[in-house]
This record gives C-alpha cells, structure tokens and sequence, in this order.
C-alpha cells in the first residue's frame, strides 16, 4: 500500500484546477441505465470510485468508452450505452467497496423492473441505512425484499407510478435514487424534503438534459412528471465543491495564495463565510476563487447540517485548519454519528481537540508536529495532510487509498503550488 509524506512548512502560492465532482460523478454515472442511447459525461474525476462504478455498470451490460479529457489537463470524458440491461444484480464484492453503488437500484428498477443490489452494510462513518431509500421506491409501488444481504425491488406490472414522498431526513443518497426512479415512473411524483445539495441539482440538470421532466430544481420540492422513455445526452460533471473547499483549507494552513480554477462561489457559500469568519481572503476572480491567508486564523463555531449550510465532507479538514487557530473552536457534527475518528490522529500531532458526543471542541496550539499517521476514511484523510502541509518536520500518512476514492492527483495538484509531498510504494 502507498504511503504519502509530507514535509510541511511551505506556504502555497499559485493556480490549482479543480475536478468534477466525485459525488456528482457518482449519480450521474448510473443514469446511464435509463436509457438505451449513449450518455457522455464530460469532466469526470480520474478517481478509482469513479472506475469502479464503470466496472459495476459493465456488470450490468451497460458499454463504456474512456476518453481523455477534453478539458485539458484533469478529468476525463466517458460514454455509456445501456442498449440492454444484461444483468439487475450489483454483487457484494463490489458494493463493499462503494457505498454509492446503491445508487443503481432506483435506476434499474425504472427502466427493467428489477434490482437485486447488495447491502451496503455499515461503514467507518456510521451505520449508514437505506430505509429511506426503500421507502421512496415502495412509495412509488415497488416491492421490497430484504434477502441474505441483498435488497431485492420489484416494480408492480405496468412499471413504476407516481407517488408522494416526504422524506422525514434530508438523505442526499435517498433523493437521488427516488429522483432517478421517477423520471420513468407512470404519472406525478412529488418529493418533500428533498436534499438540495449541488451535487442533486446536477442530477436533474443532466435527467432534464436526457428528456426527463423535473420542476422545483434547486429547492426542497422537487415535482417530476414521468416519461415514457429518456433519451442520448452528454452532460458536464459540475466542479468539485468539497475538492476546492480542501484546497481552501491548504492555502489558509500554509498562509498561502492559491487560485482554484473552476471553483463555484455559489455551491461553496458556508465553506466560504467559514473561511472569512477565521480571517482569510476568499475573492472571486473571473477563473474561479482565490484564497489568501496571512498565517493568522481565529477561531469559529460551525455546525454541519445539509445544503446550503455546512457540509459534513468539510467537517475534518476545518478542525485541521482550526487546531492552528488563535483560540478556541466549537464543532458540532449534526449529520454522522461516527465522524471524528481523525481526532486521535491530530491529537498525535499535538493538537488540542476534545470531543463530547457530537460535538468537538478545538483549541489552537502554537505548531503542529510531523508524526506516522493512519487514515481512516476520505475526508478524514485530507485532514492528516491539511496538519502535514502545515507541521514542523515529516508527515507520513498511511493508507493512502482512501484519499484515491476522491482526490485527482492529490500529491501533483499540491506540489505543483509548493508543497514538498511525495507519494511513495508499498507501505
Ligand atoms: C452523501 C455523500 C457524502 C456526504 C453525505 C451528506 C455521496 C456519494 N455521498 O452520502 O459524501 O457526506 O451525502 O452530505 O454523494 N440516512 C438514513 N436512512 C437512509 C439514508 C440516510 O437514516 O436511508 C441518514 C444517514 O445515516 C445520515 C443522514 O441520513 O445520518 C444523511 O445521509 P445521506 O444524505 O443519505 O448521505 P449519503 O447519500 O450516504
């Protein structure tokens, strides 16, 4: 297993391009399966969930053709054409190694009538359910079976029907498969309580592109009027909100001046206010954002909670910023029962973070310390090298393939502004 080392010190100064969104990538991708003509989504993250969805979709008879970029440098454009649908079943095998392939049940359940996919069972960050799921898709007549592991839906004869569904949590995940599964369904849905992150308003955008009938894009009511049949599209994965934020949080750690290209001031509204309330200089540019910071931060108090206010994925990286701040810090993570495992990590550092229940309090120490730490899921991991790129001496972070599941080229992206990191084989 890889390992990255960091020697940290360096402030960051320069232009970084930003990718498409893993999240947004990985809803996008499955819509693949509702139509039988070609989808090509520009813009996609070179990430390994990214190649492992393709590999799923291949599974399931759906055709893809890889093709570099024709954004220049990062990402990569894809076409999938799902002429059959070969197979209804996504395997364990690969739903353990990513929870997003539950996506492909509201999808296949559309267009064929079936989806036998496996639980995806509980991960690093919590428990994780998708009750919400099943009850979206019962609600629009599907039968679920839950079966040694796997979730088998039926759809009635006839196809899907409209239905009414008031999600009583905002599920980003939940929204996503109902949306997917409605654009065939026969009649009106109407969804409340929707999630209204980004990520789903590329959803829609890339649905109505292929036929789809979607009102109330953008907000909390989402109301489709099924379609006998999508069509062919190609469609441009949006810039990756929580990528830039992460890069964000590297240029207010090193005191650095970093431009993100691509970034989308209007998707990044809390990480933004965040960064100013702790003193840095977030200006937009005609490319994107550029993030300014003296060396000085102060402190904050944030809460995660769904779009448009604090994102969870940008819980970790924030507390790594915040363990250098001048004073005392208040997290508070609303969203996942089990999202601090990087504290111990940090702490190894020297930061000064203590945690009651949910909520995290962050005192900020003068230096952080180089140290052998251990990575432990996505986000948490960005954290490690936000504190690497910021701490005196050497920073080794193991298990560095979580960081693979969602930042493109992270350790090119981060030494072509400065950073002394490398990437080295076999841990
Ligand atoms: C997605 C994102 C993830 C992000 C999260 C919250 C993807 C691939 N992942 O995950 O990066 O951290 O949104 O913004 O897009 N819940 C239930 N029952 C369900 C579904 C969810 O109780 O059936 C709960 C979850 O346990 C959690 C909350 O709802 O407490 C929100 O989860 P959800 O928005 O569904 O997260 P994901 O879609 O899994």
């Amino acid at each position: 297993m890889d390992r990255i080392i960091i020697r940290g010190g360096n402030r960051l100064q320069g232009r970084l391009a930003i990718s498409g969104a893993k999240n947004a990538a990985l809803t996008l991708l499955p819509c693949s399966l509702l139509t039988d003509e070609p989808l090509t989504l520009t813009n996609l993250p070179r990430l390994a969930d990214v190649d492992s969805f393709g590999h799923l979709l291949n599974e399931l008879g759906v055709s893809t053709t890889v093709k570099r970029g024709s954004n220049g440098e990062i990402g990569r454009d894809m076409t999938m054409k799902a002429k059959v649908i070969a197979s209804t079943v996504a395997p364990y095998d690969i739903v353990r190694k990513m929870r997003a392939s539950i996506l492909v049940l509201g999808p296949l359940l559309a267009r064929a009538g079936e989806a036998k996919v496996s639980l995806p069972g509980g991960c690093a960050i919590g428990n994780r359910p998708i009750d919400l799921h099943l009850k979206a898709l019962e609600a629009l007549g599907a039968e679920i079976e839950l079966a040694a592991g796997y979730v088998k839906a039926t759809a009635p004869a006839g196809g899907l029907r409209g239905g009414r569904i008031g999600f009583p949590v905002v599920s980003v995940g939940a929204t996503e498969n109902a949306l997917m599964a409605a654009v065939l369904a026969r009649g009106e849905t109407v969804l409340e309580n929707a999630a209204r992150e980004p990520e789903i308003t590329d959803l829609a955008r890339c649905l109505v592109a292929m036929g789809a009938k979607i009102e109330g894009i953008g907000t909390e009511r989402l109301t489709i009027e099924g379609v006998d049949r999508l069509h062919g599209a190609r469609y441009q994965v949006m810039s990756d909100r929580i990528e830039a934020g992460s890069y964000a949080c590297a240029a207010a750690i090193t005191g650095g001046d970093v431009e993100l290209l691509g970034a989308r001031i209007e998707d990044m509204e809390a990480i933004i206010s965040g960064l100013r309330t702790a003193g840095v200089t977030v200006t937009e540019t005609g490319e994107g954002l550029r993030i300014i910071a003296d060396g000085k931060l102060g402190p904050l108090t944030l809460s995660t909670a769904p779009f448009p206010a604090f994102p969870t994925d940008m819980q970790a990286q924030f507390m790594s910023m915040l363990a250098l701040a001048d004073g005392a810090s208040v997290l508070t993570e609303t969203i996942f029962e089990n999202r601090y495992m990087h504290v111990p990590e940090l702490a190894r550092m020297g930061a000064d973070i203590q945690v009651h229940g949910r909520t995290a309090v962050v005192r900020g120490v003068d230096h952080l310390i180089g140290a052998e730490v251990m990575a432990t899921d996505l986000r948490a991991s960005m954290s490690l090298i936000l504190a690497g790129l910021a701490a005196r001496g050497e920073t080794k972070v193991h298990r560095v393939y979580h960081l693979d599941r969602g930042y493109e080229r992270l350790e090119e992206k981060l030494s072509a502004i400065g950073a002394d990191i490398e990437r080295v084989g076999n841990d």
